[in-house]
């Protein structure tokens, strides 16, 4: 079987990126290694835990690259050199335009911190979500894992998972649920769903 090979896009703490590393390691990622992962910031420590795994890293910046064009031509320069198959938005907080998401349909997945279609589009990431979850008042939230588009979290839907929500929830105490109960279960999942259909043509070639 040839593998997919994978490119996971991080921009912050990567403890999903930390997930799909634990999903390979016991073979729940069987159909997909993680070749490459990409930081547009410097400081974020999932380049540590790229680094403690052995997978190489590239920090890629908008602010010394110029523009947001530069930015997506670099990234997929390296997403060339390595040869990916699938680009994986881990806790990416960089919206990618239309010109880079056409060129990968079905090629590019996101972990959202929601039940799309609510608290989800421009606006709202990381933490923001879960503070609107909470003022809004809603009950159950949860997280989705959905094919990356033209539209900010508008691709089609993969897989969803529910979580509810408590009395005395924070932002923090929801987000951190969120993730252990949903996303670092979904994303796992997710991605061998579609390194598996991936790497059947990859074999057939
Ligand atoms: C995760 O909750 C992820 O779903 C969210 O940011 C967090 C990153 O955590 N992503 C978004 O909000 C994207 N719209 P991590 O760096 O520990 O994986």
């Amino acid at each position: 079987m040839v593998k997919a090979k994978i490119a996971v896009l991080v921009s912050g703490g990567g403890t999903n990126l930390q997930a799909l590393i634990d999903a390979q390691n016991k073979g729940i990622i069987k159909s997909g290694e993680i070749a490459l992962v990409i930081s547009n910031n410097a400081d974020a420590y999932a380049l540590t835990r790229a680094y403690n795994n052995n997978i190489p890293q590239k920090v890629v910046l908008k602010s010394v690259l110029g523009s947001q064009e530069k930015f997506e031509d670099e990234i997929v320069k390296y997403l060339e050199e390595f040869q990916i198959d699938i680009i994986v938005l881990a806790g990416f907080m960089s919206i990618l335009s239309e010109k880079f998401t056409s060129k990968y349909p079905k090629r590019i997945l996101n972990v959202h911190p929601s039940l799309i279609p609510s608290f989800c589009g421009k606006g709202f990431y990381g933490l923001k979500v879960h503070e609107e979850v909470l003022k809004y008042g809603v009950k159950i939230t949860g997280a989705t894992v959905h094919y990356v588009n033209e539209v900010p979290d508008g691709g089609e839907i993969i897989l969803q998972k529910a979580v509810n929500i408590c009395r005395n929830d924070t932002p923090q105490s929801l987000q951190q649920r969120v993730m252990r109960v949903a996303e670092w279960k979904i994303l796992p999942k997710a991605v061998e769903m579609v390194s598996c259909q991936i790497s059947k043509g990859k074999d057939k070639k």
